[in-house]
């Protein structure tokens, strides 16, 4: 078996200074680091990780190794791999198998790698590394399988799988997936759905994609936000920060919702509201962030200007429908660095960036340290809590526990030097009464 497939290794030693630099705008997760050091909370487990592998990732897995683990990584995106920090880690000798550009047999390959690991504890960010290891245990055959099972060797997946003590899950999108599992009574294992911890849902979608959506079209395309008529595709948790920073740049923001209760507020937040039919005849730059299936599609495509840009900040490339660009173009160019013209039959042209990926990973660098600091000390908190309740927890999707989501928070306000009110022993008392009243 690869010990590690990346790029370039010649790229290892600016990786190792961005990955210094992370480490030393991660608070919360250093301080994790240092206590797992001390405390050995994962010591002989093996936990293998499908990551964007970006140098906060890198961060999380130095965690999980001071905490004993035995760590090994693939991508969970064929194009948001940092290829020098892949390369400081493989050369520091994690077990990495992941580079930018990868194809869809490069990457289920990698799956395969981290699979044959034999992980303990899975970790994904959209679950395609645990729906993998169902889809080989249910039998449902595909020549993505078939490329895993090429590199498992002679690993059963019943072996594999009586390993496994559980998992933790990075983004909406996979938290879906899971519960799907678990709804068909399918999930083989406990999964802590990290994303749905109120200090990461709240900071990391919202503050972290508003920031670096934007970040990944301004390094793209070098355009002015400002007076732009921009339209955000779903105003959930990513989709409303994006929408309220590109106003803060001053862009025209139109929202479109199918969900009536977002659709209202991001109407009573002053945004425009519209369908997607209407958006799609005034919108200059567009942003899905839905997590779901051909929200901008042929019918779309027809009836835009000519220079719109198309963006996705959702997990997967399918929010724009990529297909039907290809049969609606007479020319596909790439004119610049992740951004593919398609001229339209009647000479428009269509811009699409980072082949419809996620924006922020592609285009730019992702979230920033401080917000990934709270997404990833949850990880290794969550993998620390699978560990010590090891054999004890349903096969089911979990809450992270009330008390790590608070400790993530308190830990990050100190951090910044921000100080808490407390309760008094009266305070506390009056939340727990229930005779007093209008006097
Ligand atoms: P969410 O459930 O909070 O929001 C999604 C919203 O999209 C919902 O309000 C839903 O009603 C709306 N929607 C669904 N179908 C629609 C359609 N056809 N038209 C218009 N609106 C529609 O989810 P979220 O946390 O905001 O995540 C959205 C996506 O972003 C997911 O795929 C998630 O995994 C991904 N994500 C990406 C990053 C990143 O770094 N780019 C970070 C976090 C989450
Ligand atoms: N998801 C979004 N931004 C990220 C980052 N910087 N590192 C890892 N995963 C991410």
């Amino acid at each position: 078996m690869k010990e590690y497939w990346v790029k370039d290794l010649s790229l290892a030693n600016f990786g190792r200074k961005r990955i210094e630099w992370a480490r030393n705008l991660m608070p919360v997760l250093s301080k994790i680091l240092e206590d797992f050091r001390k405390e050995k909370p994962l010591k002989g487990l093996r936990i293998g990780a499908c990551l964007h592998i970006t140098a906060e990732t890198a961060v999380l897995a130095e965690a999980l190794i001071e905490g004993g683990a035995e760590v090994s990584l693939c991508a969970s995106n064929p194009l948001s791999t940092q290829d020098d920090v892949a390369a400081a880690l493989a050369e520091s000798g994690v077990g990495v198998y992941a580079f930018r550009g990868q194809g869809v047999e490069e990457y289920y390959r990698c799956i395969g790698y981290v699979l044959a690991s034999s992980p303990n504890i899975t970790i994904d960010d959209g679950a395609d590394l645990i729906s993998t290891i169902h889809k080989f245990w249910y039998g449902v055959e595909s020549k993505e399988l078939a490329y895993v099972r090429d590199v498992l060797g002679g690993l059963s997946i019943q072996d594999l799988v009586r390993g496994i003590i559980g998992g933790c899950e990075e983004t909406t999108t996979g938290v879906i997936r899971l519960r799907a599992m678990a709804g068909e009574g399918k999930l083989l294992y406990p999964v802590v759905a990290v994303n749905d911890a109120d200090s990461k849902r709240l900071f990391d979608n919202p503050i972290g994609t508003g920031q670096s959506a934007l970040d990944g079209v301004m390094r793209a395309t070098g355009m002015l936000l400002a007076g732009r008529n921009a339209v955000v595709v779903g105003f959930g948790n990513v989709g409303s920060g994006i929408a309220h920073r590109l106003r803060g740049m001053g862009a025209r923001v139109t929202v479109v919702e199918v969900d009536p209760i977002k659709a209202l507020r991001a109407v009573m937040d002053g945004f425009n509201v519209e369908p997607m039919r209407k958006a799609a005849t005034h919108g200059e730059l567009f942003i899905t962030a839905t997590g779901n299936i051909n929200v901008i599609r042929r019918i779309h495509f027809e009836a835009m200007k000519d220079g719109v840009v198309l963006a996705n900040a959702g997990h997967f490339d399918v929010e724009i429908n990529k297909r039907d660009l290809e049969e609606l173009c007479v020319r596909k160019e790439r004119v610049a660095p992740y951004i593919d013209m398609y001229v339209m039959r009647d000479g428009r042209r269509l811009y699409l960036l980072g082949e419809g990926r996620l924006v922020n990973l592609v285009c730019a660098e992702g979230h920033p340290y401080d917000v990934m600091d709270m997404s990833f000390s949850l990880q290794a908190l969550s993998a620390k809590y699978l560990a010590e309740n090891r054999r004890k927890l349903p096969n089911q999707v979990l809450d992270v526990p009330k008390d790590i989501d608070h400790l993530v928070a308190k830990l990050k306000l100190e951090s910044m030097g921000i100080e808490l009110e407390e309760l008094t022993e009266e305070q506390k008392n009056y939340f727990l009464k229930w005779e007093f009243g209008s006097e």
